[in-house]
């Protein structure tokens, strides 16, 4: 293939990036955003403050444009997030215990409503667990409503959308022998085991010299898969850009038979949220970058 989207495609894999509604009237933006990718993330518009920014009051003009575009040209949609302990309302930073539990699934429930068969899969839980050495869960309000708060979620988000994919996605869990990743494994591996309605999960796979990509990364994506669920990579972006890198993380997702897909976290370096690192594939003027070609070779086997 001569573009990601094609190349991927020819796997039965995907290519996708994060776009932000604000940036659909950039024209440039806009032809590389329908000619390279397959798969849309909303980098902002679905989460929590976006879409509920008063309770009970729901609000999706800016996702719903981004879901509008996205099916207009063909692209399919992963949803994201649900449930999160970033980026919530005020009015849900203040709130705890059963009455948070409830304003929490009823969010999953409106929002997996509104989009009832149209989207590929949904982030229903973002970030859950803690950085660092310990395994256990982040603290967060959501969490001080009770360990269940994740299955919970995903049972509600199965009830109102029964056929759209439901992932857990995280950060740092990358390298298999780090203790977070352990622990998500055991989660997916508990929730396989009783029935709670898991389909993937997503690696964001944001690395810089603090986080670097892992030299077990394809046995981590190995690992999750023998589980039973998908796996997706759903943020990549690489401080530097290393083509070595990209390519390697392509191979990666591309030799394990339920990897479907690869997003990257935003199009050129300037839209990135961390454009002092120059980590994507484009630079500033929507030129293609080494890393495009290295990304691309992998794709098409080289
Ligand atoms: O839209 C407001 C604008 O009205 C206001 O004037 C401005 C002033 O601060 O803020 C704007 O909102 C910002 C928003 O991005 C849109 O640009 C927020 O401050 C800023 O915090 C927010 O950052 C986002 C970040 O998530 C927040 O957690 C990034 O764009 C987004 O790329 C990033 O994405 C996350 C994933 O969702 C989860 N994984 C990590 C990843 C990177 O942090």
């Amino acid at each position: 293939g001569t573009t990601l989207g094609a190349s991927a495609a020819e796997s039965g894999r995907y290519f996708g990036t994060a776009v932000a509604a604000n940036k659909l009237s950039d024209s440039t933006y806009v032809g590389i955003l329908n000619r390279e990718f397959t798969m849309v993330t909303a980098e902002n518009e679905m989460k929590i403050d976006a879409t509920e920014p008063n309770q009970g009051q729901f609000s999706y003009g800016n996702a719903d444009r981004i879901v509008s575009h996205a099916k207009g040209q063909g692209m399919r949609v992963r949803g994201h997030t649900l449930a999160w302990h970033s980026q919530q309302p005020g009015w849900m930073q203040n709130m705890s215990g059963s009455a948070l539990r409830s304003a929490m699934l009823n969010h999953v429930t409106q929002v997996a409503t509104h989009y009832k068969g149209q989207l590929y899969s949904w982030d229903v839980v973002n970030e859950a667990f803690a950085d660092g050495s310990s395994g256990a869960r982040r603290d967060s309000n959501l969490q001080r409503t009770g360990n269940d708060w994740i299955e919970a979620a995903f049972r509600a988000a199965r009830s109102a959308d029964p056929d759209t994919k439901l992932c857990y996605n995280d950060y740092n869990t990358d390298d298999w022998g780090q203790a977070k990743t352990q622990a998500v494994y055991n989660m997916v591996r508990d929730f396989k085991s009783r029935g709670v309605p898991i389909d993937c999960v997503g690696f964001q796979s944001h690395f810089n010299s603090g986080s670097p990509y892992p030299s077990s990364y394809r046995t981590t994506l190995s690992s999750f898969a023998a589980l039973g669920v998908d796996v997706q990579i759903t943020e990549l972006d690489i401080a530097g850009a290393s083509g070595t890198t990209y390519g390697n993380v392509t191979k990666d997702c591309l030799a394990v038979a339920r990897c479907n897909g690869i997003t990257v976290w935003g199009i050129r370096d300037s839209d990135s949220w961390r454009s002092g690192d120059s980590p994507l594939l484009f630079d500033g003027s929507g030129n293609k970058k080494a890393a495009y070609t290295s990304v691309l070779n992998a794709l098409n086997g080289g």
